[in-house]
């Protein structure tokens, strides 16, 4: 009886461990599935705080995304938009090293697209 609970216990710690050590940005639930999984691979590297620097965090922290005031999310579609468009970011010298997390033509469309419609979509909610 015993037993079974230390390993209970064990089980338990395991398990949340496990999950903070794979923190899932809340802004999942807010992002529809294809940008999530454009930004994870392309941006999250930097722009959650498990890998990002204080500098690319402070620009854009997409897990405290939920945090930021109406003006503030607007503000940053906007800038998401841009910086896609204008092939900013993800910066040259991460796809130096990491090549494949460059956007397609394809990827940066869906993205700057749905930045606008973000964007909108937020206006008219204000
Ligand atoms: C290698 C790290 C890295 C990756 C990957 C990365 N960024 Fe950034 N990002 C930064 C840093 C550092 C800054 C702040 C300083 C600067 O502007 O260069 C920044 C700034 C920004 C800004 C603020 C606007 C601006 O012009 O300063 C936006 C918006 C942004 N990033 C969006 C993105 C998006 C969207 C992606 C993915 C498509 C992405 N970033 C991928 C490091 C990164």
């Amino acid at each position: 009886m015993k037993k079974q609970l230390v390993l209970l216990l064990a089980i338990g710690i395991l398990f949340i461990s496990f999950q903070s050590f794979n923190p899932e940005p809340p802004s999942e639930g807010v992002f529809p599935d294809e940008i999530s999984a454009i930004l994870k691979s392309s941006c999250y590297d930097c722009h959650t705080a498990a890998t990002g620097s204080e500098k690319s965090l402070k620009a854009l922290d997409f897990e405290q995304w939920d945090q930021y005031r109406l003006t503030k999310q607007i503000g940053l579609l906007g800038d998401i938009g841009k910086v896609v468009e204008e092939g900013k970011m993800p910066p040259g010298k991460y796809l130096e090293k990491k090549p494949d997390r460059k956007l397609s033509e394809a990827q940066k469309k869906l993205l700057a697209d749905w930045t606008k419609e973000e964007a909108d979509k937020l206006m008219q909610a204000d």
